[in-house]
């Protein structure tokens, strides 16, 4: 237990008085040894490549403080995280939502030779900005007065937006800046993710942005493993066209577009959608702009006159009638997921190839196969007609 001690007179006396202040906490070190993404998980166009060895051979030996930059998803907070597990320093991640007195807690804290992470330094609130800013640049923190030297921290800040930091602080930085990833490059990624080249065009015909992208991952594991069956069934569930690689809300979204003469606003375009502006902001609109569907103007949105011209119906319906009933693909996976129904192929033996097709079209529609009661099929009766059959028991039901 602490205790401040006061000297002070009473009535002529020399008194001493012993005040216990809060007791001792116990303080852990911050910071944790972390182990992923290594350098050889990151993939980088070879520009970027080059910077970032230079940067790794250098904080080896001695620390930097760098700034990465760049859009949303080119992979800074990760290299961020990779700086750390290559140089095995200990890792501390900082940001605005934090609050001051946390911050300073982990900052005085922080193990020996830790690298911190500023993520999204420009969103610092004010309060927060005031101590990191010393940190960053003295390598020392203002607390009740006191100064507190840090211990060898070096930090790593990731924006979006570096001009919207002060001039004398970036000048403590070295600088990186990251570039979208070509969609070679993307791919490159995918597969280190472990998809097979389906899934990877799949992903990529409907979304180059990383986050969205790992959402998808993360549902697509929730069934098994990352294949294309399993991306069906996520792509069923979250509304996406696996053709068009558009999403139920973007199919509205070119709707809304083309029945209008003028540009629309977006907040018009929220309230049909009955979506926050921010959503469609980032979520449904990026990958219209990057496919060239539409354009945003600061008038309002409105469809690129190619698309105009085209028509998202028309896209849609040839789209349909070149995937009818099932391609070559559906049958294949139809006959890979038979492979592990044994039960299906003994009891429905010579309709086998029925089954086949039965299985292909519901993948194609993006059904389970795997929610059909396929026991009590009867192989004396054609498998369409038992489903058919089973479909109107259902509904009656
Ligand atoms: N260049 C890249 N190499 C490997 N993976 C990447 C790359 N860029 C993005 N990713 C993947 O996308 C995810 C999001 O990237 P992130 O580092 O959060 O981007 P940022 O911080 O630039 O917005 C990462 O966790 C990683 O899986
Ligand atoms: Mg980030």
């Amino acid at each position: 237990m602490a205790s401040d001690i006061t000297d002070f007179y009473l009535n002529g006396i020399f008194q001493k008085r012993v005040v216990r202040t809060k007791p001792d906490e116990v303080v852990e070190p911050v910071g944790e040894i972390i182990n992923f993404p290594k350098f050889n998980d990151m993939v980088y166009e070879e520009n970027v490549k080059d910077a970032i060895n230079l940067i790794l051979s250098r904080i080896k030996s001695g620390k930097i403080n760098i700034l990465l930059y760049g859009s949303a998803g080119t992979g800074k907070t990760a290299t961020a995280q990779m700086f750390a597990v290559e140089t095995n320093r200990p890792f501390i991640y900082l940001t605005g939502t934090q609050g001051t007195k946390k911050i300073l807690k982990m900052l005085i804290n922080a193990k020996e030779n830790a690298i911190a992470l500023i993520d999204e330094i420009h969103n610092l609130p004010e309060k927060v900005a005031e101590i990191i800013y010393p940190a960053i640049q003295d390598g020392e923190i203002y607390s009740e007065g006191k100064r507190i030297k840090l211990k060898n921290i070096m930090f790593v800040g990731t924006t979006t937006e570096p001009e919207k930091l002060p001039k004398p602080l970036l000048d403590r930085f070295q600088m990186i800046e990251f570039e979208e990833l070509s969609p070679e490059k993307m791919k490159e990624v995918l597969i280190k993710k472990g998809c097979d080249k389906y899934v990877v065009d799949y992903l990529l015909n409907f979304t180059s942005n990383f986050r969205i992208i790992n959402n998808l991952l993360e549902m697509i594991k929730m069934y098994g493993e990352i294949n294309e069956m399993n991306l069906r069934k996520v792509f069923r569930l979250k509304k996406i066209n696996l053709y068009s690689g558009l999403s139920d809300y973007q199919e509205k979204y070119l709707d809304i577009l083309k029945k209008s003469e003028k540009p629309v606003g977006l907040r018009t375009i929220g309230l049909q959608l009955m979506k926050g502006e921010d959503y469609i902001k980032y979520e449904i609109e990026p990958d219209l702009v990057r496919k060239k569907m539409i354009v945003v103007t600061s008038r309002g949105r409105e469809l690129e006159p190619s698309m105009k011209e085209y028509g998202y119906s028309q896209l849609k319906k040839e789209s349909e009638k070149i995937h009818s009933k099932f391609t070559e693909e559906d049958r294949r996976m139809a006959i890979s997921w038979l492979k592990e129904q044994k039960q299906i192929t003994e009891a429905l033996g010579k309709r086998y190839l029925e089954v086949v097709n039965a299985v292909a079209e519901m993948i194609h529609n993006g059904e389970i196969p795997d929610g059909v009661d396929w026991g009590s099929y009867a192989d004396d009766i054609p498998v369409k007609q038992s489903m058919e059959n089973n479909r109107g028991i259902l509904e009656e039901l």
